[in-house]
């Protein structure tokens, strides 16, 4: 089946189950949404439906949603199917059926439509936590509809209770997994974690909302929220190793080789490229055909860093950077059906895409001369010094990374201690140059930083992280105090500025004021973005993205 026909086959038969086929919504969440930077799930936009505040245009409803996660975006090319940008297909009820028919439909459409065999799909169900029971209900249906106990196993709240953030819907699922066969790994089943059991596909019962203080309150209604990765569903019907290979990506990854030269498939660190490329593509082409635009904060922040990673990868490949428009063109090409869209604003997605690779290019360009000489001068020490990393980063805005790859290549070390120190020293002298007199009270920081560990600095050589908020106390006037598990922020010492930056996440937005120092810990200021009202101190455990600029 091509990815068309899947897409199309799910639907139609979700529409011949009495289900509304709903277009696809923005990448860009609705204002009255503030919980994500981009949309995550099938569900998102259906959310205000879930929680009983507005009424859906059917009960049933079936969607192929655009969804974008970050979390995973330096793992995008380097794995089997890590991607940014992607296609989730799913089905919902508002209140009408509820676990008997999903699961039903679940079995069906993965046999009649998808053509699995029923030997080999394995099954996993909500074990249970405090305050909801162990999901018996739902391994029933399934034992009734011809899965044998020992192929139905229990796993908890980690995998088997899904909730799109903080707080909100939320309800126990039930997932179903394709056996690869003994060739993948051993036996055992989905709790084994192996790459031989492969999870296609997620039946959600969403009944609980839960509160910020982590309270589970009942949804006015029972409700089904299914989603199911089309790209992984293309690899296992077309039998392809990566996603990278099916037919969704192949003219993206046939443009790379035909602008490179190259042959994917015969060396690792090209066939990455490519892979970066064709995920890259598809992302910055989707996000700006949505009207974002890049730039340094949230969304547009995240559209900036995939463009420029796409033009370094592609000057791996030896690529001029305005070339990546290219790319645009094959996306709007092969996905325009399904995405009118990507054709109505191709020329803006052009200009938009062309633009900033252009600027990127400019300082990739006078890195890379510089580069070359740096690797000629290093090749008898065998390492780049860390005077000569710091420089093409410094002056020519030359990322580590690519300085790294380029030593790797030449099978060369660059010398990162000596980097990191340069990057410290310069940091405190642009702190040494100023300060700004925030009000800043020292007592209400140490109250918010007693009880919760130091947080880890990792700021001399990591500007962005995914962490974990442990504390936070709201402050007058939109502010707040808050505590990082981890953090790229520089504490500001007696005469210095701190760093500016922001925190984002599911529950919200903030901007980082000022970085208190406590001695060895710190505790930042922030003003809460107004509509962030949901971001609070109970979301230890719930990760943040934190850009520190
Ligand atoms: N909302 C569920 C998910 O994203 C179906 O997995």
């Amino acid at each position: 089946m091509t990815t068309a026909e899947i897409r199309e086959g799910f639907l139609r038969y979700f529409e011949r189950q009495g289900h509304l086929r709903i277009p696809s919504a923005s990448l860009v969440p609705f204002e009255d949404d503030p919980s994500v930077l981009l949309t995550i799930a099938g569900m998102q936009p259906l959310k205000s439906y879930f929680l009983g505040q507005a009424q859906p245009p059917a009960p049933r409803m079936t969607s192929s949603q655009k969804c974008f996660r970050t979390l995973d975006i330096d793992q995008v090319g380097r794995t089997a199917r890590h991607l940014t940008f992607f296609e989730m297909l799913g089905n919902f009820s508002i209140g009408d059926y509820f676990k008997d028919d999903a699961i039903r439909f679940g079995f069906e459409l993965s046999t009649e439509v998808l053509g699995f065999d029923p030997e080999q799909i394995w099954i996993t169900v909500f074990e249970g936590m405090d305050g909801v029971p162990a999901d018996d209900e739902a391994l029933e249906k399934w034992v009734e509809m011809g899965i044998p106990r020992d192929r139905i196993q229990r796993l908890g709240e980690a995998d088997n209770f899904w909730k799109a953030g903080p707080t909100g819907p939320c309800g126990p699922n039930t997932e179903l997994y394709l056996d690869r066969g003994p060739d993948f790994g051993p036996d055992g089943g989905p709790v084994t974690g192996t790459d031989r059991f492969l999870e296609y596909w997620n039946l959600v019962f969403m009944q609980y909302d839960r509160s910020a203080d982590g309270a589970l309150a009942t949804l006015p209604a029972k409700n089904i929220d299914t989603g199911a990765g089309l790209e992984r569903l293309a690899a296992i019907l077309q039998d392809k190793q990566t996603v990278f290979e099916t037919d969704g990506f192949r003219p993206l990854v046939a443009w790379a080789e035909q602008a490179s030269g190259r042959g994917y498939g015969t060396d690792a660190r090209v066939d990455r490229a490519m892979r970066v490329l064709a995920d890259h593509g598809r992302a910055m082409t989707f996000l700006a055909a949505d009207g974002v635009r890049p730039g340094n904060e949230g969304r547009d922040y995240i559209l900036r860093r995939i463009i420029r990673r796409a033009v370094s990868e592609g000057a791996y490949l030896g690529l001029e950077p305005t070339r990546l428009t290219g790319l645009v063109d094959v996306v709007a090409d092969g996905y325009g059906d399904a995405y009118p869209e990507l054709v109505a604003q191709r020329s803006e997605v052009i200009d938009t895409v062309g633009a900033e690779a252009e600027q990127f290019a400019r300082t990739l360009e006078q890195g890379t001369r510089l580069l070359e000489e740096v690797l000629d001068r290093s090749r008898s020490a065998g390492v780049i010094s860390g005077d000569d990393a710091f420089r093409l980063h410094d002056t020519f805005g030359f990322p580590l990374d690519l300085t790294r790859d380029a030593a790797e290549e030449h099978g060369l070390q660059v010398d990162e201690d000596g980097f990191d120190r340069l990057m410290g020293d310069q940091r405190d002298r642009a702190r040494a140059a100023g300060r700004k007199g925030a009000g800043v009270d020292r007592q209400a920081a140490e109250g918010v930083a007693s009880g919760s560990p130091v947080t880890q600095f990792v700021g001399y050589d990591q500007l962005e992280v995914v962490t974990t908020i442990t504390a936070m106390q709201p402050q007058d006037g939109g502010e707040a105090l808050a505590k990082l598990a981890t953090s790229p922020f520089y504490a500001e010492g007696g005469g210095q500025v701190s760093d500016h930056g922001w925190i984002t996440g599911n529950a919200g937005s903030a901007e980082v004021l000022d970085v208190i120092r406590l001695g060895d810990d710190q505790v930042l200021r922030l003003r809460v973005d107004r509509k962030s009202t949901r971001l609070n101190s109970s979301h230890a455990n719930i990760s943040y993205a934190v850009f520190c600029l």
